[in-house]
Formats: structure tokens, C-alpha cells, sequence
């Protein structure tokens, strides 16, 4: 591992793990990519890595070199406008209108581990031994500065890239475009994914094979959104689930933003990701400073799981933060789905009774308990507790909670502010709007500007002291509508296309504060569902809210897309009521429990009203997930059938120490005379054996992945094949030998 520069050649040859990334100073200063992939010996060739020569009608920055040219040269942070005419990483306009920059390379230097990213979410290291990072200087005459920063991970094949834009001349220069990264790939031959879908139908995987032009994800919704994911990897096109290369570009960052790939005529592949230039600028006033969000790239030359387990141990372990980064978290009982806005304090406590006779840990007071919220249409803002349906308060309610044995935690939606509340009386310039335009409504509300500050420290101040009033001890941070009418009255004329990124800015400030000061709480994130399940917000909250689409059968995609980037421990998943509240559909207790212990495991849905079969199962299902929770919380999770290619879906879990395993199969709809299907397991010892709980059989880790798991018999014998929407979940204990 480690970051190695030739001076002879000016390259820099970057190795993580178990891939090596190389670039290079060119003759006019510039940077020129030449790889990456698995890793090389040093020392690299890097003619034979570069291919430049002049073409017709190509540019000509040097009239004696006819072949050396930009236009088709791989680039780490390419330009506009003299030269290259694919899309640039970069725009700059000086005062004179002229948009031409030229970086060039100043010097680097070379730091062990990585620093923070000032502001901003990012991946971090616990000891400087983890990584190292490199900062490239470039320079353009006229007084742009460029610090290119990559860090390099020892133990995975990661490496994060950012730019900071400074300006250094004596005049302002306006930035129009500001991407994080750039990626120009050789060749083109990989099929594009992402993960896209809309709110009930989050992260579905989607692919695409690249061609000549522009294919783009993006958001311009003011969230990261449920509409697309700041993902994308490009696979090559023998690449599959498990082996294979596919490399990962996953952006930290929970506002507007742009993945795209553009394929040039040559068939090379260039990737930019960064904050969506669609109605962004950046003014950058002499000494002023620009720091573009994180880009995570991950290189795996095991497949799609191989990615996804990189993205997961590093999200798990290096991105989340705080005490519940490694502990385990608690089993929930949520209210909204039992009572949405109708409850009071006794039919609270009923519901919690009931919970905590079944065991689970804590209940979730959801929308409703403040100001005068008996519907979406009132009070966002007005956080003081509604005395009529909770006489007692949220102190009297929590201590109640906390008798029956159960920790109490609460929902708040605070960057939103209802029209109709004592906020928007007081201060009704505080939400997002242009003055003397309509102030579209979504869900009935506004946003609050967190451009200012005086609103970021409204919301800190109301937070907490809600927070300090009563034992409170998780906290779901909702947020349910998209940015219209952005302006920012309080910005000039040329700076208002500031507001979108100063809202994701002054966000990360408010959550940078209220989880600091209150580390004993558990934060949720949520957005309407997983409308901004980003790992931006991992950052300051280890878990968020999947999907408000709660279906067994419509889990299946949403967490099997969701979990090609996060890992398990970041997804919220309940079992709710049937026929379920998304959709209508029947499933069984059984397979709700299935599919939902593959997540933060919590229930949604009015225990009281349940017939004791239904509380029977969710006693044991309760009681099994503490006895797996460490394992699906912490350990390997790898993909074995995918929904989006069938009517079957198996996922796995398994221990570091590959001592146990959680095998989840599920088959949607029932087949007469079905085939007998056996699943190779994955990730097991092969010279193991393993005892499948609750059954007679014992097999081999080898039988297991190399023989198949005989699902229908297994089934069979379980009772658990006939009908749509079946499931088996099964617990794998490796056996003394
Ligand atoms: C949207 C969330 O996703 C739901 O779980 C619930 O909290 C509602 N908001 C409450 O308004």
C-alpha cells in the first residue's frame, strides 16, 4: 500500500489493497490518467499505458508536437474549453467573462493518514496507519489554485478523491461547475448501474450498456432523493455478482448532485460525479475557498458483492460514527403505521405493554405529538408537546416507557415548517421562497432556509431542548418534501445559485452539533423513506429508514438494491400490518420476519390487534433476532439470488469468524411441480460443518457452497412450500470437529 512518486517520469502510483491507480504530469503541466485496476508492480510503463496522438481535426496545444493533443488524453481533472471538448470536471469564469483555465501541476505532497474535509461528511481513519493521501498542487496563471486530494486505504481496495478550489487572484472568479472526481477510463466496455426508483420503490437495480454520448443519474430535488441514488459502477461486461471487475463511485453527499459517464468517439469512458452543476454556481472572492464533497471509489475484481462488501465494512466501520457505530441496536416498535396521527397516551402505552411483553427494546413515538398535528397539514415547527393527547408530557410519556423496561425515542421533522404554525406566524421569511411568488406546498409544508444561520441555530436550540426535556434516547430525523423556489434572500443577486449547496452546509452544521451534544442517542435518518439514504447522512446517523414501502415482497428489491452500497446495519426494516398499507398484499408473519431481520429489525403496526398465533411468532422472531443480531449487524453480507431476475431471492449473512450464518430464501409466487431448487451458499468455511438450527441436517461448508442447499426439500420439511410468498430463514452453527 501507499502512495509512490517517480520524479524521472513525474507519476504518481497509487496502490490500495489490492488495486493500483496511476497518473502523471504531461509535458504542459497537465495531469494525464493512465490506470486503474487490479494492482501493478511497480514500476509502471507508462508509454505503453498512454496512448496520445494527434487525429483529424484534433486540437494542437503545441505547434511543434502535432500529436500531442487534450482532446482525447485521459484526465485527472480536465478543463473547459481549449482543448478537450468532452465534459470538464471544472468551469471557471473570471470577471472578464473568458472561461479559460489551464491547471497546472505545482507540486504534491504526500500525508499519512487522511484529513477531515472541512464542513463536509466524509470517510475517516482511526490511525494514521490506515491510509495515506496525497495532495496534488495545480495552479492556473490568472488565480485559480486546484488541491486534488486522494486517499489510498491499506486494508481495502478504496480510494477517495476531492478537489479544493481556491481563489488567488485579485479579482472574484465564478465557479459553474465543480465536480469531485474524474475517471477517464481507457475503453468503454461496461455495463453502467445505478440505483434508481421513486418514494415506495427505492434503489432498484438498473443497468445499461454505455455508448457514444452522455448517460447520466441525477438529483436537482435539493435531497439526494428516492428518484436516483449519488451512485453508479460501471461492470465489465463479463463481470457478475461474484467475480469479475467492477469499480464503485459512490458520492458522500445528501444534496443535489450528477453521476454520469460519457463515452467519447474513441470508445474511452469518462466518469464525473460531484455536486449537479444544474443550477449551482460559487463565487470564490479573492482568498476565498471551495471544498467539492468526497467521491468514494471502490475497485473489485470480485464482482458486484466484492464491491459491496468494501462499500460495507468501510460504511459500517468508516463513515458511520459515534457509540452505535459498533453496538448493537436496538429492536423497535414504531407507532405510525399502528395509529398515524391518532393516538393519546393510552393507546401508546398499550401498544408499548404489548411490545415489551414480547421483548422488544424500544418504542418509537412517531408524527403527531406536538403543537396541533392530527394531520399532515399543521404545526412543523411549533416542537412543544401537545398536551391533549399526551397530558402528561413527552417526560411523563418516556418514564412510563421506561417502567415497562423499553427506551423511549421520538420523531421530529426539523427542517420543515407547516404554514399553518406558531413558527411560520413569527418568522414566515424563514422558509425557502422568492418574496412575492407563490411558495409551492408539498405534504402541506415549506422548508426552512438552512442557508441562514439564524435558522440552523433555531433548529439546534428547539431540537435539543426537546431533546434535554425528557429520557430520550433515539431520534428519527424526517424529512418529507423537495426544494421549489429556491432564492436565498439573504445572498446578493450573483450568489443565489449558492443556495442549494449552503442548505446541505448548513444541515451538516446542525447534525454536527445536536449528535455531538447528545451521543447517547440513537439518530435515524429518513426522508419520507429512504429519500435520502445517501452516505452523506451516514455520517451523522449509522442508520436510515428504507422505505415507507413496508411489503415483504417489495422489501426484497428495495434491500437487495439498497444493500449493493450500505450495509445492513444502515437500513431500518419493520414488519407491519397486513394487508399492507403500500399495497394491499397478504404476506405471512413468518415471511415479514424473514425478510425484515436482513435489517435494523423493528415492528410497525398495532400489537394489540394481533391474533395470538401473529404474537407468538413475533415473540420468537424477537427473541432470534438478539441471538443473530451482532452477526447480521456486523458480519459479511453477499448476495445469492437476485428479485430483479426472478421469483426467487436469497441473501446470506455471514461471521467474520465463519463460525455462523443467517440464510434468508424467498419465493414469491407459488409454481405447481416446481423444479428442485438447491442454492449454493457463499462465504462458509468448506471445512466446517455446519448444523442448520431447528432442523435434523448437518452439512459440510463445502456440500453447502460447492453442492447447494436444497431449499425445497428443506421447505418441505419445514412446512413452508406451499402457496405465494413463502420464506425460509435459517441459522447456521458450524459444529465442533
Ligand atoms: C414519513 C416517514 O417515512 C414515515 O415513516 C413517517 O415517519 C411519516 N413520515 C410521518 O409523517
Amino acid at each position: 500500500m501507499g502512495i509512490a512518486y517517480y520524479s524521472d517520469q513525474q507519476l504518481f502510483h497509487l496502490q490500495a489493497k489490492d488495486c493500483s491507480y496511476v497518473f502523471q504530469v504531461q509535458k504542459n503541466q497537465q495531469l494525464s490518467h493512465l490506470y486503474w485496476g487490479r494492482s501493478l508492480h511497480n514500476p509502471v510503463d507508462a508509454v505503453s499505458l498512454l496512448t496520445i496522438e494527434g487525429r483529424p481535426f484534433s486540437t494542437q496545444l503545441d505547434p511543434d508536437d502535432q500529436g500531442f493533443t487534450t482532446e482525447f488524453l485521459p484526465q485527472e481533472y480536465p478543463a473547459f474549453g481549449s482543448g478537450d471538448f468532452r465534459q470538464p470536471a471544472y468551469e471557471a469564469e473570471w470577471s472578464s467573462g473568458s472561461r479559460i483555465t489551464e491547471l497546472q501541476y505545482q507540486g504534491h505532497e504526500i500525508l499519512a493518514g487522511k484529513p477531515k474535509l472541512p464542513g463536509l461528511p466524509a470517510v475517516y481513519v482511526e490511525s494514521a496507519e490506515e491510509a495515506d493521501t496525497l495532495l496534488v498542487y495545480l495552479s492556473d496563471p490568472d488565480g485559480l489554485d486546484v488541491t486534488l486530494q486522494y486517499t489510498v486505504f491499506a486494508n481495502e481496495s478504496v480510494i477517495t478523491r476531492s478537489a479544493l478550489l481556491r481563489s488567488t487572484g485579485d479579482e472574484p472568479v465564478v465557479l459553474k461547475r465543480v465536480l469531485s472526481a474524474n475517471v477517464d477510463f481507457a475503453d468503454s466496455d461496461f455495463r453502467m448501474v445505478q440505483l434508481s426508483g421513486a418514494w415506495g420503490r427505492e434503489r432498484m437495480v438498473c443497468e445499461r450498456a454505455l455508448s457514444q454520448g452522455l448517460q447520466a443519474v441525477e438529483s436537482a430535488r435539493g435531497a439526494s432523493s428516492h428518484q436516483q441514488n449519488p451512485f453508479l459502477a460501471l461492470q465489465r461486461l463479463d463481470a457478475d455478482e461474484h467475480q469479475g471487475e467492477v469499480f464503485g463511485f459512490s458520492l458522500v453527499y445528501s444534496g443535489n448532485f450528477l453521476a454520469q459517464v460519457e463515452v467519447d468517439s474513441f470508445q474511452q469512458a469518462r466518469v464525473q460525479l460531484g455536486i449537479n452543476p444544474r443550477d449551482f454556481s460559487w463565487q470564490l472572492d479573492p482568498g476565498e475557498a471551495l471544498q467539492t464533497p468526497e467521491v468514494v471509489m471502490v475497485h473489485s475484481a470480485q464482482g458486484l458483492n466484492g464491491l459491496s462488501q468494501t462499500y460495507h465494512r468501510l460504511y459500517r466501520t468508516r463513515l458511520a460514527r459515534g457509540r452505535f457505530r459498533d453496538e448493537p441496536r436496538p429492536i423497535l416498535i414504531n407507532n405510525w403505521e399502528a395509529t398515524y396521527f391518532d393516538f393519546d397516551e393510552a393507546k401508546i402505552l398499550t401498544i408499548a405493554q404489548q411490545a415489551q411483553n414480547l421483548g422488544v427494546e424500544l418504542f418509537v413515538l412517531d408524527d403527531g405529538w406536538f403543537g396541533e398535528r392530527d394531520d399532515d397539514h399543521t404545526s412543523l415547527g411549533d416542537w412543544f408537546v401537545d398536551k391533549k393527547k399526551l397530558p402528561n408530557g413527552l417526560q411523563g410519556l418516556a418514564a412510563k416507557i421506561n417502567d415497562l423496561g423499553m427506551k423511549f425515542g421520538l420523531w421530529f421533522e426539523p427542517e420543515m415548517i407547516s404554514p399553518v404554525s406558531q413558527l411560520y406566524q413569527q418568522h414566515p421569511d424563514w422558509c425557502i421562497h422568492v418574496p412575492g411568488r407563490r411558495r409551492t406546498l408539498s405534504r402541506n409544508q415549506l422548508i426552512l432556509n438552512l442557508a441562514r444561520p439564524d435558522v440552523q441555530d433555531y433548529i439546534i436550540q428547539a431540537i435539543s431542548e426537546v431533546l434535554r426535556s425528557a429520557p430520550i434516547e433515539y431520534v428519527k430525523w424526517d424529512m418529507n418534501r423537495h426544494m421549489t423556489e429556491v432564492f436565498n434572500p439573504e445572498l446578493p443577486a450573483h450568489r443565489q445559485k449558492e443556495t442549494a449547496h449552503r442548505y446541505m452546509l448548513g444541515l451538516y452544521r446542525v447534525l454536527e452539533v445536536i449528535t455531538g451534544e447528545f451521543p447517547h442517542i440513537l439518530f435515524e435518518s429518513c426522508s419520507g423513506g429512504g429519500g435520502r439514504f445517501d452516505p452523506g447522512m451516514l455520517h451523522y446517523m449509522p442508520q436510515t429508514w428504507t422505505s415507507d414501502n413496508t411489503d415483504a415482497v417489495e422489501r426484497l428489491k428495495i434491500q437487495y438494491g439498497t444493500s449493493l452500497v450500505y450495509p445492513v446495519s444502515s437500513m431500518g426494516a419493520h414488519v407491519s400490518a397486513v394487508p399492507n398499507h403500500q399495497t394491499g398484499r397478504i404476506t405471512s408473519m413468518a415471511m415479514r420476519g424473514h425478510v425484515n431481520m436482513f435489517g435494523n429489525f423493528g415492528y410497525e403496526l398495532n400489537l394489540t390487534e394481533l391474533a395470538n398465533e401473529d404474537l407468538e411468532t413475533i415473540r420468537q422472531q424477537v427473541a432470534e433476532y438478539k441471538e443473530i443480531r451482532q452477526l447480521v449487524q456486523q458480519g459479511t453480507f453477499i448476495r445469492l439470488l437476485s428479485p430483479f431476475a426472478g421469483n426467487e431471492t436469497a441473501w446470506m449473512v455471514v461471521s467474520t469468524d465463519q463460525e455462523q450464518a443467517f440464510f434468508g430464501y424467498y419465493r414469491v409466487l407459488a409454481e405447481p411441480n416446481p423444479r428442485h431448487y438447491k442454492v449454493k451458499l457463499r462465504g462458509l468455511d468448506p471445512n466446517k460443518r455446519y448444523r442448520i438450527v431447528g432442523t435434523s441436517w448437518t452439512l459440510g461448508g463445502d456440500q453447502l457452497m460447492y453442492g447447494g442447499l436444497n431449499v425445497y426439500k428443506l421447505a418441505r420439511e419445514l412446512q413452508r412450500h406451499r402457496g405465494d410468498f413463502t420464506s425460509v430463514a435459517l441459522r447456521l452453527q458450524s459444529e465442533a470437529q
